[in-house]
């Protein structure tokens, strides 16, 4: 019923609509800019006229992803900020989106009380706190199923299944450090290079990937959206799943 405009060549460095139907809306929110730091995916969902900001992403690229936020919505009427888990380049701008919006904070519980880190004086009245095992939360036309994914790379993590869009949001799950910035994979093989050293390194073990991917490799998958690298598509995501089945990565391979 809806629309899909993932094809590969999409500039990284501007916003695109990923899914659209009469209701519904996925963006991908430019903030690729190439360069030395740890480039981000951010994405905004927009449903039956409520928004969520999936990973905003660092400080430094706030003024971008309030520009791109506004062609869609305004940004005061985002109803939650979601980090996937509590690292800088997922959360940093979380102060700033306080200030533009009354949007709440959806992150894992154990997160919740380093948040007065960032300065707010009160953060559970500012967070949607997800318990352990997870949460599906209705959401303008759709339903947003939160799928643990502890220790992936963090303890507190998770990945979101979009049900109308069939989109899975992985955070730092099938992430990539490119040398050439592109936002829709094509060559998944020569991707899968680009992926297997950052999770060597960022995730703690394979038993971890085990557990995570008997909860997702069920669904019914349109694409992979990663919170660093390119997105998988469709075609792509059962080689995704069997390069993470037999990946060894953390305590598994160093010592
Ligand atoms: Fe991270
Ligand atoms: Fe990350």
């Amino acid at each position: 019923m809806g629309e899909y405009l993932i094809e590969p060549g999409l500039d990284p460095r501007k916003d695109h609509v990923l899914y659209r139907d009469d209701e519904h809306l996925v963006v991908y929110l430019g903030t690729q800019e190439g360069g030395d730091d740890v480039d981000v995916n951010s994405y905004l969902i927009v449903s039956r006229g409520r928004g969520i900001l999936i990973d905003p992403g660092g400080y430094k690229i706030f003024s971008k992803v309030l520009a791109n936020v506004s062609k869609y919505i305004d940004p005061r009427d985002i109803e939650y900020v979601y980090i996937c888990h509590q690292d800088p380049d997922v959360a940093g701008s979380l102060p700033l989106w306080r200030e533009v919006s009354n949007s709440k904070i959806i992150v894992h519980w154990l997160w919740t009380r380093f948040l007065p880190h960032f300065g707010f004086e009160d953060a559970d009245s500012v967070t949607y706190q997800l318990p352990d095992e997870g949460e599906a939360i209705h959401f303008g036309a759709t339903i947003l199923e939160f799928i643990p994914a502890h220790f992936l790379h963090s303890p507190g993590h998770f990945t979101i299944y979009d049900h109308r869009s069939k989109f899975l949001f992985t955070g730092d799950i099938g992430i990539a450090l490119l040398d050439e910035p592109y936002i829709v994979v094509e060559n998944m093989e020569r991707h899968i290079q680009a992926m297997r050293p950052v999770h060597e390194r960022l995730m703690p073990t394979s038993a971890a990937i085990k557990l995570w991917l008997g909860r997702v490799r069920y669904l019914d998958v349109e694409a992979i959206l990663p919170q660093h690298g390119a997105i998988i598509p469709k075609q792509h995501v059962k080689r995704f799943f069997d390069f993470l089945e037999n990946l060894k990565v953390g305590i598994d391979v160093m010592r």
